[in-house]
């Protein structure tokens, strides 16, 4: 046996609740083979091949499409990654203009330095008291694109991470008035498909092309992924053409048969799947109402008008004098549960479909008891002060050079108090949740060294940084 089969297996039979990816929470649901061996082929006569389909794939492809109400649906096998990198690629032309969500994924900021594109940025309402930005609205797509007449496609996530929702036809009406096309990373919410009447499903709400993991909320293994386009804006030859650049030239035949039953599954069981985990997920959060301190969101209005996602508990860390980081230690160590993500001002777990009411007790059961700890162990707010304020807004981007030549550039690395009025040639990002501090190709501001300076010596995660310094633009 293999020593990582052998660590997996150890992991796994741990006594860790996931509140995490993969969405099928390690329950075999759908068409998840037991022999993964006997199904692992190339391309055979008669097994068609995923980068021309003609016969069984494209088959099961035109299926998915109908299932998700699109005109054509691409299975991915590389992650909602490869999709971004084909859809990006496929709509805007090189040195074209991207109009992208200032938070989007670093997939989406990879396909604007490979195809040499000029990024302009849609900013959206926030960070709220967590530091939390919202999904894009209407009028935050309508300012970008008046203040950018040139742009050839929008691109904007909803889902984001933390669970905000756009309304995305009132966005899809401003960018096609522009007769662009308008791309959603939809790759947390691959559910919104099977949820009925959901104004946050972007394909049925007139977006042009849309990415899901279906990995990440839905019984189905990591990296596996569809791309769907609707409508004439999508150039689907294009998309094929980019999916054949960035996917594997040897795709799993696993992983695609996989992708399909989790369609299928879903298209037969999502009624009363999804039903539950609304039902679940709100009464989970109708008992967490008696958490004083520990407060946890999102609040069950915005589950029930659409601007928030049923899925994404986020557990606030404003009233304590201690990070995300740290409630997520102690949820692990003392109540045995993995969550997904931690940032400084707050803690993510997820749950699915597939999550059981054992876990939404689990969950429940923890956070009540630690909200009632947090006096004794002195967690709270006035016991201490926070070292980062994440609540300031990150001063508006001064763009100075275009961003694949400041990725390209020749370059120094300086140490941080040297950085500022210096071009940068890295996105530096607190990771998570990623939004850019500073994206390459960009100036530098005081404002931005004294926010890294304090998030080191917090010892939050920042990245982009080589060691303690930061490469810029030689001579820039
Ligand atoms: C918003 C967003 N988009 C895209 C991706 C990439 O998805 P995948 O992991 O399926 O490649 C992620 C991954 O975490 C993400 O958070």
């Amino acid at each position: 046996m293999s020593a990582l089969y052998d660590e997996f297996k150890n992991y796994s039979e741990n006594d860790l609740y996931p509140c995490h990816m993969p969405g099928h929470k390690r329950h075999a649901l759908g068409a998840m083979p037991e022999n993964f061996a006997s199904i692992d082929f190339t391309e055979v006569d008669s097994l068609d091949d995923l980068h021309d389909p003609e016969g069984i794939i494209l088959e099961s492809e035109k299926n998915a499409a109908q299932v998700l109400g699109a005109d054509a649906s691409y299975f991915l096998v590389n992650g909602s990654t490869a999709g971004i990198l084909a859809a990006v690629c496929a709509s805007v032309k090189r040195n074209g203009k991207l109009l992208i969500v200032r938070g989007s994924h670093r997939s989406a900021y990879n396909a604007v330095y490979l195809r040499g594109i000029r990024p302009a940025y849609i900013h959206t309402k926030g960070p709220d008291e967590d530091g939390i930005y919202d999904a894009a609205s209407a009028e935050d797509v309508r300012k970008a694109l008046d203040e950018n007449p040139d742009t050839e496609a929008v691109f904007i996530v909803s889902p984001t991470y933390e669970g905000r929702m756009s309304d995305i036809a009132s966005i899809a009406e401003a960018v096609h008035a522009r007769n662009i096309p308008l791309i959603v990373d939809e790759a947390h919410g691959a559910h919104l498909s099977f949820t009925k009447g959901c104004a946050s499903d972007a394909i049925r709400n007139g977006a042009d092309i849309v990415i899901q993991s279906i990995h990440k909320t839905l019984p189905a293994p990591t990296q596996t992924a569809v791309l769907s386009v609707k409508g004439n804006l999508a150039d689907k030859e294009e998309i094929r053409r980019f999916l054949s650049i960035y996917q594997s030239s040897s795709p799993s035949y696993p992983l695609m048969s996989m992708i399909d039953g989790c369609i299928r599954y879903m298209s037969e069981n999502s009624e009363k799947l999804v039903q539950n985990l609304h039902d679940n997920f709100e009464n989970l959060l109708k008992r967490l109402e008696v958490c004083d301190k520990l407060i946890c969101g999102p609040k069950i209005a915005d589950l029930q008008s659409g601007k928030a996602d049923y899925g994404k508990l986020v557990i606030s860390a404003r009233n304590t004098c201690i990070s995300g980081k740290e409630i997520a230690d102690i949820l692990r160590d003392r109540y045995r549960i993995e969550t997904e993500m931690a940032a400084p001002g707050f803690v993510l777990a997820m749950f699915t479909v597939c999550d059981e009411a054992y876990g939404f007790d689990k969950v429940a059961g923890a956070l009540i008891d630690l909200n009632t700890r947090l006096e004794k162990y002195g967690l709270l707010a006035e016991d201490g002060e926070k070292p980062v304020d994440i609540s300031t807004p990150l001063p508006t981007p001064v763009i100075r050079m275009p961003y694949s030549e400041a990725v390209d550039a020749e370059s120094d690395v300086v140490s941080l108090s040297e950085s500022a009025g210096r071009i940068s040639s890295n996105i530096i990002c607190l990771y998570p949740p990623g939004t850019p501090i500073v994206a390459p190709g960009e100036e530098i501001a005081p404002e931005h060294v004294t926010l890294i300076d304090k998030c080191i010596k917090a010892g939050f995660n920042i990245k982009g940084l080589e060691g303690v310094g930061i490469k810029v633009v030689k001579n820039g």
